[in-house]
């Protein structure tokens, strides 16, 4: 079986830097609060109607396909992780494939939220390691700020959030020094509803505590997509971020412990933990817990906030133009997020 390895990594973040400050125009909150309690200072929103999710996730893919020495016209394969798709549908892979006019080849969207690109290396692993595909592109990006509610009623969420894209191209290698060594994926849906956007949909409140009666036909549009939605905010992401975070600082750990005991590595083998940029504290807490030091874990979220799906590559592409991770590296990619899902990659740069 083959094992696959990085070939190339690319980023990209939109001109626009949003400060908190900026944010006081829309909302009642502050700097001091914002910084105290996620560690973001600043984000990226993307231009409105130049750059979208696809945009900016072939920005980064085009940097990661030079770094590893291809053309567009040499990936066999797609997969993109986003929550924040151009459409509804189709997704966004097929569109990066019209963008890059690149061959027929198959494009798979991934829609795991904050551990979106996690699971997506994973998978494009998988094929790597049976041989179907040689050039595999994975891409991580999202366009949060067209879908955030900027009044005060949404500040607990739209502080958090930044655009961006991240891409890397995996390949196989028989070189055994190197490569991915092991993925972990988990999910539990029991708190699905904690952390979601419910419309549109088509869940007919289905699993929501006050429930429908019947319906005719003639309202099945209204409960999909409605003007009431809108008036009453339900059209934006709900998360009770408390909940989020007893959560997350429980699996994080236990995901990047369970990559290093699969593969007979300890903590202190570890050069660097890549961990899904949620809030700085949660990451704070995760280092402190698996006692690493700061040179061990790469943080980022100050300047880009929560980029979801986007926030794993972007870190990792970052570290490594910054010089801090090198060839024969143990890295360390962990996400934790909506659903809830949460999983791990241990790999050898
Ligand atoms: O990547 C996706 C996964 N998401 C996460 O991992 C998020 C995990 N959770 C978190 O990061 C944190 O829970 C938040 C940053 C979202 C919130 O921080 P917190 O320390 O848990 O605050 P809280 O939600 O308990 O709210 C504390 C107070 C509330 O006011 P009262 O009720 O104490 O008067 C909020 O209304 O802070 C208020 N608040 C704000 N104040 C100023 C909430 N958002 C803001 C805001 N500015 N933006």
């Amino acid at each position: 079986m083959n094992k696959s390895f990085i070939a190339g990594i690319g980023m990209y973040v939109p001109a626009n830097v949003v400060t908190n400050n900026d944010l006081l125009k829309y909302m009642d909150t502050s700097d001091e609060w914002i910084q105290e309690r996620t560690g973001i200072k600043e984000r990226r929103y993307a231009d409105r109607t130049k750059e979208t999710t696809t945009t900016m996730g072939v920005e980064a893919a085009k940097i990661a396909i030079e770094r590893a020495g291809i053309t567009p016209q040499d990936i066999d394969f797609i997969v993109f992780a986003t929550l924040s798709p151009d459409y509804y549908f189709p997704g966004c892979g097929v569109l990066l494939q019209r963008a890059l006019k690149m061959k027929e080849i198959g494009a798979l969207d991934v829609r795991n939220q904050c551990s979106g690109f996690v699971y997506a290396l994973t998978v494009a692993d998988q094929f790597i390691k049976t041989g179907m595909y040689k050039n595999i592109l994975v891409v991580g990006a999202e366009k949060h700020s067209f879908g955030l509610d900027f009044s005060t009623r949404g500040r607990n969420v739209s502080v958090i959030f930044g655009d961006g894209a991240g891409a890397v191209v995996l390949q196989p290698t028989d070189d055994a020094t190197r490569g991915i060594l092991s993925n972990h994926l988990h999910s539990d849906g029991e708190s699905a509803e904690i952390l979601a956007m419910y419309n549109p949909g088509t869940h007919a409140n289905h699993w929501m505590e006050e429930k429908y009666a019947d319906f005719d036909d003639a309202e099945i549009g209204q409960m999909f997509f409605s003007h009431t939605m809108i008036d009453n905010a339900q059209v934006f992401p709900n998360m009770d971020g408390p909940a989020v975070f007893k959560k997350a600082v429980v699996k994080f750990p236990e995901v990047i412990m369970e990559a290093l005991e699969a593969n007979d590595l300890k903590t202190s083998d570890l050069n660097l933990l890549i961990p899904h940029q949620a809030n700085l504290r949660i990451a704070q807490f995760v280092q402190q817990k698996l006692k690493l030091t700061d040179d061990q874990v790469y943080n980022n979220i100050q300047q880009y906030g929560n980029t979801t799906a986007a926030s794993v590559p972007i870190a990792l592409c970052e570290a490594w133009e910054k010089g801090k991770i090198k060839k024969g590296d143990l890295v360390c990619l962990a996400a934790f997020g909506s659903g809830f899902t949460w999983g791990s990659t241990l790999l050898r740069w």
